[in-house]
């Protein structure tokens, strides 16, 4: 495995026997998961998508995004919350966070539809002048306002620019087998379409066509990454504790939670992490937070945020606990130059690798946060590549259901998200909300 967990920093904070203690709860959990008996069961797709996935749309999205990267400068990729973010995530975590940047042979890769900005949409807009364009809309339900609003757009925007023919060659629908508009619209129009399985949730879908479409596009090898998810999917099926790092994790959730730990950091030493622990934030905050219950995900980057947030993990309110990334093998290395003046002091470190002044500074950062009261555990990664970051995925999708087994909620479940979604319809005028929208217009007092 590329995954290693060190509980070695929680000694003081959780003793053997609270191990033992949930242990019973994890082996149910276990059941409740591969028997399908716990709520939600209709949506364990996820569990072996790693080796039970469509090989035919599989080799189809390989082909596909061989296509986009010959025909299209940019790739325009919409969709919002699980329909956007294992993609970007998994771009940057391997490729990127300056992916456009890079001189490369992959398109330019823009997200939208992502969020209701006129500035962010009229930005990705103007990025695209001039360039041989494709888009690719992911959306489950295919109803949702924010992607069908940047889809409008830029359907228009194509079918301008290369005909209504020519359009269809360049748009590519990921989105429910059989129901929604989306589906109905893309059948009559002709576009190319890719799968939403039934029972895989949004945010457990990166795996499918969702995320891997989009991966494909950006030069990321989808087979390494499903290999690895299925190593890791190979490796954690034992309910024993002790033989199985990812139950482990998720018992330490719900053990320091049970503490008053309410709060979890992902904690990552390398800002190519930044949107894979967005990634991380959306799966377990809508996975757990409900029932008035769960744990908040926060993330940080260090020591960048050392330099924000660091006073406040270290002294600030005890309700934190951190989970450290440490990828261990990153792509390049650096030396820090000598300086034959030593102006600024810093001769001791000459010679030294950055990667190594960055070990340090994590092994410093661990001991003194500990120090304060906050329990840590590492998630030890041995390698910046598609495998790990497979492996990497699967551990954190497995280790949340668990948790949220024990934690006593529906993790595959997002009722919440739908309040806002109801009051802005209502607010907006949409038929069929009239009498809502006379309740909350009263609330807010205006007409
Ligand atoms: O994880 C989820 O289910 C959600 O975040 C959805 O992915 C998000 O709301 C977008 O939904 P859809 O793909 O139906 O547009």
């Amino acid at each position: 495995m590329s995954i290693k967990l060190n509980t070695h920093y929680l000694d003081s904070f959780i003793r053997p026997h609270e191990y033992e203690r949930i242990a019973p709860e994890i082996r149910m959990a276990d059941e409740m998961l591969r028997k399908k008996t716990g709520a939600g069961k209709d949506f364990l797709g996820w569990v072996n998508l790693p080796d039970d996935y469509d090989k035919e749309e599989f080799t189809r999205i390989q082909a596909c995004a061989e296509k986009i990267r010959k025909t299209c400068d940019v790739l325009v990729v919409i969709g919002i919350g699980g329909s956007y973010l294992g993609a970007r995530a998994v771009i940057e975590y391997l490729r990127s966070p300056n992916y456009n940047l890079l001189a490369k042979d992959t398109p330019n890769i823009y997200f939208t539809g992502n969020c209701i900005s006129a500035d962010a949409l009229n930005e990705v807009i103007s990025l695209c002048d001039g360039k041989d364009v494709c888009v690719n809309v992911i959306s489950k339900s295919g109803t949702t306002t924010e992607p069908a609003v940047a889809f409008r757009v830029f359907r228009n925007l194509l079918e301008k620019k290369y005909g209504k023919e020519g359009a269809r060659e360049r748009i590519f629908v990921t989105t429910d087998r059989a129901r929604g508009t989306l589906k109905q619209f893309s059948t009559d129009a002709g576009y190319e379409t890719f799968v939403v399985p039934d029972d895989v949730g949004g945010r457990f879908s990166v795996l499918s066509a969702v995320g891997l479409l989009p991966i494909a596009a950006a030069g990321i090898d989808i087979c390494k990454l499903m290999e690895g998810a299925a190593a890791a999917s190979h490796a954690y099926t034992s309910a024993d504790l002790e033989k199985n790092d990812c139950y482990r994790y998720a018992a330490i959730r719900n053990l320091l939670y049970r503490k008053g730990k309410t709060v979890e950091i992902l904690a990552s030493y390398e800002p190519f992490s930044a949107m894979f622990n967005e990634w991380w934030k959306q799966l377990y905050g809508e996975s757990e937070g409900k029932d008035g219950k769960g744990i908040y995900p926060a993330s940080v980057i260090f020591s960048t945020d050392l330099h924000s947030l660091g006073q406040f993990v270290q002294d600030g309110n005890r309700i934190l606990f951190e989970t450290v990334v440490d990828i261990a093998d990153t792509k390049q290395s650096f030396a820090i130059p000598n300086d034959p003046d030593n102006i600024d002091g810093l001769n001791f470190l000459s010679g030294m690798q950055l990667d190594d002044v960055k070990r340090t500074a994590m092994l410093g950062t661990i001991l003194a946060h500990v120090d304060g009261g906050v329990p840590n555990v590492v998630l030890e990664v041995s390698e910046r590549s598609e495998f790990a970051l497979g492996e990497l995925i699967y551990f954190f999708e497995l280790a949340c259901a668990i948790s949220g087994y024990i934690l006593s909620v529906n993790p595959f479940d997002q009722p919440g998200v739908e309040s806002y979604k109801k009051n802005m319809f209502a607010l907006l005028g949409k038929p069929g909300y009239e009498s809502m929208r006379e309740e909350l217009t009263k609330r807010l007092n205006f007409s």
